[in-house]
Formats: C-alpha cells, sequence, structure tokens
C-alpha cells in the first residue's frame, strides 16, 4: 500500500508510513500565483492500493479541493483503490436542513468523494448528530474509528485525577464519557445541552443542564469530540466550578480551536 499525505497531513502520512515500515508517496504541492493548486504525485501507483491522508481541519474548503484533485489524479494514474483518510471529517456537522434552501454540506461532500474516486474512507470520532454513523452519508464503505481509549489511557497515566468523575458535556457525548471512564476506572455522566440556532445566524445560543450529579472536591474530566468555538466546554466547566469540583480537565479529538 502506497500512503499519501496531503498538506494538511504530511507529517501524519510520514508516521503512518513508518509505522509500516516505509516511507510516504512522494506528491509535489505548490501553489500557482494566481492562488490555484497544482499538484503532481511522484510514485506508480497504477494497480496499488493507496492511502490518501488529509484531515480536513482549519481550511476545510482548501483542503477538500486538494484531496478533491488528488484522489482525482490517484485514479487517472491507475490506482486500485483509494482509501480516504480524513482523521477530521470537516462538514459534517451540517447534516440536515434545519432552514429551507440550506446546503446539505456532509452530504455533499460525501458525493464529491466519491466522485473523485474514494473507495473507502476512515475518519475518527465524527460526529453526526442526526445521522449517526458516518456510514449512512458515505455510499462507499466508510468507518469511524474512535481515539478515546488513548485519550482515557493518557488521562489514567498523566493526568492522575483525584476522586474523578467523566463527564460529558452533552446527551451525546456520553458515550465518549463512557470510554474514558472505563480507561479511568471512574463513573460517568452526561449533562444536557440545548443548542438554539435562530434563522439567518451561524452562531447559536447554548442552554446546559448538569443534572443533580455531585462535584464537589472531584476532578471533573470532560470527554468530547470537538471544541469548536469552546462555547459548550466553557459553559460545562463554569457549570461544574459552581458545584465545588477540584480541578477540570479537557479531554477532545478535534481541538479546532475556532478562533
Ligand atoms: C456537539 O454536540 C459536539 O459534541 C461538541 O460539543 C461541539 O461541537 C463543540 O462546539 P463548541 O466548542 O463550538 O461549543
Amino acid at each position: 500500500m502506497i500512503i499519501i499525505g496531503g498538506s494538511a497531513s504530511s507529517n501524519l502520512a510520514s508516521k503512518v508510513a513508518k509505522e509500516l515500515g516505509q516511507e510516504a508517496g512522494k506528491i509535489e504541492i505548490k501553489r500557482f500565483p494566481d492562488g490555484e493548486k497544482y499538484i503532481r504525485i511522484h510514485e506508480d501507483v497504477k494497480g496499488q492500493d493507496v492511502a490518501l491522508i488529509q484531515s480536513l481541519y482549519r481550511t476545510p474548503d482548501e483542503y477538500v479541493f486538494e484531496y478533491l484533485l488528488i484522489a482525482d489524479t490517484l485514479r487517472d494514474m491507475g490506482a486500485a483503490s483509494i482509501i480516504g483518510i480524513t482523521p477530521y471529517l470537516a462538514y459534517a456537522r451540517q447534516d440536515s436542513r434545519f432552514y429551507p434552501g440550506e446546503a446539505l454540506s456532509s452530504a455533499a461532500l460525501a458525493k464529491l468523494f466519491e466522485a473523485a474516486g474514494t473507495t473507502s474512507i476512515l475518519t475518527v470520532d465524527c460526529h453526526l448528530h442526526r445521522l449517526g454513523d458516518v456510514s449512512n452519508v458515505f455510499k462507499i464503505p466508510a468507518q469511524n474509528l474512535s481515539a478515546m481509549t488513548l485519550l482515557g489511557k493518557y488521562a489514567r497515566e498523566n493526568l492522575k485525577p483525584k476522586k474523578p468523575i467523566v463527564v460529558g458535556p452533552d446527551e451525546e457525548a456520553e458515550q465518549w464519557a463512557g470510554t474514558v471512564a472505563k480507561e479511568l476506572d471512574a463513573e460517568h455522566t452526561a449533562f444536557t445541552k440545548k443548542r438554539i440556532r435562530k434563522e439567518g445566524e451561524t452562531e447559536s445560543k447554548l442552554e446546559m443542564d448538569t443534572g443533580n450529579v455531585e462535584l464537589k472536591g472531584r476532578d471533573v474530566v470532560f470527554a468530547d469530540d470537538i471544541i469548536s468555538t469552546g462555547g459548550t466546554i466553557v459553559q460545562a466547566a463554569r457549570a461544574c466550578k459552581k458545584k465545588g469540583a477540584r480541578r477540570i480537565f479537557v479531554l477532545c479529538t478535534h481541538p479546532v480551536l475556532a478562533d
């Protein structure tokens, strides 16, 4: 298998290739003076399986289009299969039309990836609120891996929380809190979050209910998939402080940290 990284994930591609005892495939990615991308693949991929690694974080539009150019080129060059590895799958959160006329971005992205020749997809802790699993977005085989066991192990070995309770900042995060709690041999719970996004706005207001869990003197370990604006985790942490929590740690797979 040839491992190729787009410019968002060239380091990751090198590390993955090293794990497999090889070097990452050679690819040249440049920018023309007018802002367009230039792609050249310096590998003979004919008849080969290719893993194309490209996270879609920070500048999603740029990285999505670059991914499409690389995948399309690999297919033209005769790759036997193209496994798209997108640790952070951008656009996954717009998986429903909340108001008429809105783009169904997750479905559009899936169609583009498939049209460019992707034969399967691997992603990590991709949270599809309404569609459940990533396999419901793509027609090609798509699999969601999780970093939560590793994050839990990290917390156990390095953070060493006292009287820990693992908290999902919203109901959907209970699954991750549960996985981390197993690693810490701790109990877990989830808060209840309501997001209210008014028509015409891109930011939403949050309402959070911590339930009647006892936090006084305990270390709280949050587990979540994404921290984007930080709104969720800040509100959840404040609520824990109010209830007398001791230290507050946050584990998350995708620290997007927008602005
Ligand atoms: C939402 O349900 C996710 O699990 C995250 O909690 C959310 O996307 C975080 O976004 P933000 O940091 O903007 O509140």
